[in-house]
């Protein structure tokens, strides 16, 4: 495993951002794949590319822009990920979760974190969204795993209340008055690059699982352990492998991910202008 990153090195990172954007944003949201869009609506942009920022990690992941767009939705200042760190692009879980620990550093306390996911549940349709509620991680590695930094929180720590019910709640009404529909699900996450196969769809789907997916868990315990509240929403850009007998591509994800698109950042900047006052 590759050395964890020093509370230092965290800090070097916090500080270059906290220079650059002179103030602590409302909430950061997570772009998933073919979910950029949202980045493009803020007024006022700052364009950081990760490679500027000190000690962060450069997204491999070809159609992500591997920059942060900090900017306005209304009087929110949003801080935006645009591209993500994936344990199957070779990074270690840790550093997968590293920019939790930036933003925590940086006064973060909301996050919303959104993925391009497989549907699972039968029930489900490409182009629906999920409120993620829970998930299932079946690998045995964590992003926490190895010397604990204290100032990011506790060695051991909760994992019942980072899924934020009132973020949740709030999906939850913005969907409903823009006619949406929103189902509640668990996340799995599985390692990849390789889709699954249609029996350990079988296998998540008997545990409980509705979405599967490659990114989101090691950000979500990070979150946990930095008392950051999460709301996560996954795209279901195709059904699971085994469900249809169709083959999944990388085109059919970016493809659906493309038609969500626009509903989706509808709803992720209801919800954003919605967060205020839920937990200030
Ligand atoms: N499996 C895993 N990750 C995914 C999928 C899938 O079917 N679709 C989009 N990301």
């Amino acid at each position: 495993m590759k050395e964890k990153a020093t509370i230092e090195q965290y800090q070097e990172s916090a500080k270059y951002l906290r220079d650059r954007i002179g103030k602590t944003p409302d909430i950061a949201v997570v772009l998933g794949s073919g979910l950029g869009a949202l980045a493009d609506t803020l007024t006022d942009p700052i364009v950081i590319p990760y490679r500027d920022i000190p000690n962060f990690p450069i997204s491999t992941v070809s159609y992500q822009k591997g920059e942060m767009v900090i900017g306005y939705l209304g009087d929110r200042l949003v801080l935006a990920m645009n591209g993500r760190f994936h344990f199957y692009e070779g990074w270690e879980m840790w550093q997968a979760a590293y920019y939790v620990g930036v933003l925590k550093l940086l006064g973060v306390s909301k996050l919303i974190i959104t993925n391009a996911a497989g549907g699972v549940n039968e029930n489900l349709r490409p182009g629906d969204i999920v409120c993620v509620r829970d998930h299932l991680k079946l690998t045995a590695e964590s992003p926490m795993r190895g010397a604990n930094l204290p100032e990011l929180g506790t060695r051991f720590f909760d994992m019942q209340r980072v899924y934020d019910r009132d973020m949740a709640e709030i999906a939850h009404r913005a969907a409903g008055a823009r006619g949406l529909s929103l189902t509640d699900g668990v996340y799995a996450f599985m390692s990849g690059p390789q889709y699954e196969t249609p029996a350990e769809i079988r296998m998540l789907r008997m545990l409980g699982a509705d979405v599967v997916g490659m990114s989101t868990v090691p950000e979500i315990i990070a979150a946990a352990q930095c008392g950051i509240s999460v709301l996560c929403l996954s795209a279901v850009t195709n059904m699971a492998a085994g469900i249809t007998g169709a083959a999944i591509t990388e085109e059919e994800v970016l493809e659906t991910g493309a038609i969500i698109r626009a509903r989706f950042v509808d709803l992720l900047s209801d919800v954003i202008a919605a967060s205020k006052g839920a937990q200030e």
